[in-house]
């Protein structure tokens, strides 16, 4: 049954009200689902922190972020009064014990404003150290206690080992049942790795083909220009393994990688994501070489411009061992993918922003055509892009036109632009609708969070055990280190530069 996301009358509790993730994402998402009609009729945000602001200084402040952050820009006046009518402020610390009675107190009088019991959404846009305080106290004030109605929105970094996320989840689960917790992983929010499901489970000519026989590898990049900015501090503590592998990579595995779902809804795919992270190959504690590179960049150039070295931004250390760039080769243990080797590889400051998944499929059995007519003979691969560019590319030989039979790769598009002449929502915007009206299908479950923590112990462990010897081994603007290269070519293959143009080469390096 679906549910009208218009009748779901809501309290939006937003903690770190005053933050950066509040102010730059969360709350131009909700202007934006305000203008498209898909918040709640009856509606309050509730902004929660430590700041002194009251009810129109922090709309005046949402005003300024939404104008700068919104993908429509500036707000209308009109438009901003209607939305700004239900921003709300309660200036409190998360971690003082009577914050929760006051909060409790405070949705009480929202609630009479809105003349009904409605639901309570949890968002903390807080640094983790508050989750556990933050779930704890809502549960000693019984805001936890209604299954249906009440329900916490947390983000990553869900810890940063195993026992960390445990120790997180374990004071999230005291209160809240699992049903009542939606784990962000922004990237299940975007349109075109939503589309994956779409691309592989309502087309039949894909799934044939989707497996060990016809499949080579599957090579998943999730490419950015920009540095640390100004997330030193967290980033020294996370690095490109829990930053960006441990959640986004490995959930875009797994919609690669899992099986066809029964039915579109959460319990399903979720377990079905979960058959694959159980499915993966432990990596072997004395051999991670072998299955896992870093990096991190030294100065180069970007866009034309001189950029420093990860060593000289703000906040990390001088001698820092934290890798800004990471790759690994798994294998998916079962009988739709054994032996088909799935290359993951992040990172930042690299050659360009380009996110895709570049699927190769196996060389033709036996080659009937003299080698002379296609020198540049390449396996077909289908490449799903997943940002700047948005859309799927087939690529395959084709006959060069004339009178000589010579072969040439060519791509078959479709663009997302093109088809639907239509903006996409943004990531934020789809998740908080799907917590609006309660569907938990683009969120991760505990134990996916747990298995992927687990995949990846062995590698964060002897990273930090042997600190890199040649940091920094990439320059900035380039395509990563050298060591990267190497994991992939003991396979025979290379990584491949995304499919920013028709042409490929090897990395742009030749
Ligand atoms: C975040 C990471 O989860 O994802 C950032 O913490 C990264 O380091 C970002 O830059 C990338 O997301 P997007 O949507 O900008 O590609």
């Amino acid at each position: 049954m679906s549910i009208d996301v218009r009748k779901c009358d809501t309290v939006f509790v937003l903690f770190g009200a005053g933050g950066d993730l509040a102010r730059r994402l969360i709350v131009p998402a909700l202007y934006n689902l305000y203008l498209d009609r898909h918040l709640p009729e009856r509606f309050r945000i509730l902004g929660v922190d430590r700041d002194e602001f009251d009810d129109a200084g922090l709309a005046a402040h949402y005003r300024e972020n939404v104008s700068a952050f919104s993908r429509r820009g500036a707000p209308k006046e009109s438009d901003w009064q209607g939305f700004a009518a239900g921003i709300r402020y309660l200036k409190a610390d998360a971690t003082a014990d009577d914050a929760y009675r006051r909060l409790a107190e405070t949705i009480a009088g929202l609630e009479k404003e809105l003349g009904s019991a409605a639901q309570h959404v949890f968002y903390l846009a807080t640094p983790p150290f508050l989750f556990a305080p933050i779930a704890k106290g809502l549960a000693a004030a019984g805001l936890a206690a209604d299954r249906e109605r009440a329900r916490i929105v947390v983000e990553k970094p869900l810890g940063r080992d195993l026992d960390s996320f445990c120790e997180i989840n374990h004071a999230l689960c005291e209160g809240f049942d699992e049903s009542q917790i939606y784990r962000i992983d922004h990237f299940l929010g975007k349109e075109t790795v939503q589309n994956i499901l779409a691309l592989r489970f309502a087309n039949p000519i894909y799934e044939p083909v989707w497996n060990r026989r016809y499949i080579d590898h599957v090579a998943i990049t999730v490419a950015e220009t920009l540095g640390v900015e100004h997330r030193g501090g967290y980033y020294e503590q996370a690095g490109a393994l829990r930053d960006m592998v441990q959640n986004h990579l490995l959930q875009l595995l797994c919609l690669v990688a899992m099986e066809p779902p029964v039915a579109y809804d959460a319990d399903d795919i979720r377990g079905k994501k979960m058959d694959v992270l159980r499915a993966l190959r432990p990596i072997p504690r004395d051999g991670v070489a072998d299955f896992a590179a870093r990096g991190q960049y030294g100065r180069g150039w970007i866009g034309g411009e001189e950029v420093p070295a990860y060593r000289e931004e703000e906040g990390v250390a001088p001698d820092s061992n934290t890798e800004t760039y990471a790759a690994l080769k798994l294998y998916v243990d079962n009988w739709r993918w054994q032996d088909v080797p799935f290359y993951l590889r992040t990172g930042k400051r690299l050659g360009a922003q380009v996110s895709e998944i570049s699927i190769r499929f196996q060389d033709v059995p036996h080659k009937a055509f003299p080698a002379s007519v296609g020198l540049n003979a390449q396996p077909a691969r289908l490449v799903i892009q997943i940002q700047p560019e948005e859309g799927v590319v087939l690529k395959f030989m084709a006959k060069e036109p004339g009178s000589l039979l010579r072969l040439r790769p060519v791509d078959m598009r479709f663009s997302y632009r093109e088809a639907f002449r239509t903006e996409s929502p943004q990531a934020y915007e789809t998740l908080i609708w799907d917590v609006l009206i309660g569907d938990a299908t683009l969120f991760m479950r505990a134990d996916q969070v747990k298995a992927a923590w687990r995949l990846l112990m062995p590698v964060l462990e002897a990273w930090e055990e042997n600190p890199a010897p040649d940091f920094p081994n990439y320059a900035a603007g380039s395509w990563g280190p050298e060591a990267a290269e190497m994991l992939v070519a003991r396979d025979g293959i290379s990584w491949l530069t995304p499919t920013l143009s028709n042409h490929d080469g090897p990395n742009g390096r030749g």
